[in-house]
């Protein structure tokens, strides 16, 4: 396999080096802004020498971001070439291009590290619904998130300090407001849903709330009542439908969720005939990460495609009543559905997903986290 590398940043990186260590596969050209030299591989500023080189048959995506990203990986497709990236954002936005086009050309698109770093997720999660129907996907899917929350849980470390060591830890986005509001976690929930359930999930009906108006004042009292705040997205079959959604969620000290240290995901599937079945791992960093694009890389020389068929565009309905934790806004609304006061906040009866997110979204400056259900 010959290897077009565009990027050569965190993962870019990572995955140069994995690759010298293997015969099967050479990184014969880089696409990098930067002035370095490799013994082994082109550099190149130009993606063109990439894109008009016969003997690249596999063009590895690690630049992060939508463009030029969507446009290099869509023209390498139209020229023949397989692709593996780790870019969620690239392929949950245009999951209903890149997917019908990597069909229609009979290419590879692998993107197993989009989802949680390290961790086989959704190439386990490809295995496993060939033999039973998936309800549920979701979890902890953002490195940078867990440890924001687990250092000002853990050492009372402060919002501001907690981000800026995960920033110097490799784990943060280039705009960190990407993993605090919740927007990796959609695109990685986004991912998981098309693959678990074979359909194109409507982005706009999947809504987020992110973790970027907490306050030491919301952890002291969630660990008052025995609980720990976690980031979470969750996508499930009912009766009325798809639902998914991403938001702050409250465990019990004790659980599984609660005790997700540092930066680690924990991502969890229910199956018909399996049930639960969680995977735990690294979910950001340079090695991890390039760790599975390096598997992918071996799933297109065996000649794996897409994950799924592609499958229709469908609604989230989020009808699902949850109890929430709500401080820093109050209306009516919330009034009406006030059932207890937990120091400056509050909780509510059971609301409609749905509704609670749409009442966030005229009152940003809320902080809010959904009890979970067990
Ligand atoms: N910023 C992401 C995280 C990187 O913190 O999880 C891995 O997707």
């Amino acid at each position: 396999m010959k290897i077009g590398l565009l990027g050569f940043g965190v993962v870019g990186k990572g995955v140069y080096e994995l690759a010298r260590m293997r015969q099967d596969m050479q990184v014969a050209k880089v696409v990098c802004l930067e002035d370095i030299t490799l013994p082994d591989a082109q550099v190149t500023r130009d993606f063109q020498d990439v894109l008009n080189d016969p003997s690249i048959d596999t063009v590895v995506e690690a630049m992060g971001g939508l463009h030029p990203a969507f446009e290099f990986v869509k023209a390498a497709m139209e020229a023949g070439k397989n692709i593996v990236t780790s870019n969620k954002a690239l392929v949950a936005t245009f999951y209903d291009i890149l997917v019908p086009l990597a069909q229609e050309k009979k290419l590879s698109f692998r993107c197993t590290a989009a989802v949680g770093g390290g961790i086989g997720w959704l190439s386990e999660l490809e295995r496993s619904r060939r033999s039973q129907t998936i309800q549920e996907v979701g979890g902890i899917m953002n490195g940078t998130c867990n440890y924001i929350l687990d250092a000002m849980h853990r050492t009372g470390l402060s919002y501001d300090e907690a981000l800026k060591q995960a920033q110097g830890l490799g784990y943060a986005e280039a705009k960190p407001a990407t993993d605090v509001e919740g927007i990796d976690t959609w695109h990685k929930i986004l991912l998981s849903s098309n693959v678990a359930f074979g359909v194109t999930m409507d982005k706009d009906s999947v809504p987020v709330s992110g973790i970027s108006q907490i306050g030491p004042q919301d952890v002291a009292a969630f660990q008052a009542h025995g609980l720990v705040c976690k980031l979470v997205s969750c996508a499930r079959r009912t009766e009325a439908g798809i639902s998914a959604y991403v938001q702050p969620t409250l465990y019990p000290q004790g659980s599984l969720e609660a005790a997700v240290p540092s930066n680690y995901n924990l991502i969890t599937f229910i199956g018909s005939a399996s049930e639960r079945m969680s995977f735990y791992g690294q979910g950001a960093g340079r090695y991890p990460t390039a760790y599975n694009v390096l598997q992918d890389c071996i799933d297109v020389l065996s000649g794996k495609p897409f994950y799924v068929p592609y499958g229709p565009v469908v609604q989230a309905v989020n009808q699902e009543p949850l109890r929430f934790y709500v401080r820093g806004a109050t209306d009516s609304f919330l009034e009406e559905n006030t059932q207890e006061h937990w120091g400056e906040g509050i909780v509510t009866a059971p609301v409609a997903v749905s509704r609670m997110h749409r009442w966030h979204k005229e009152h940003p400056q809320a902080f809010l986290a959904a009890l979970s259900q067990e």
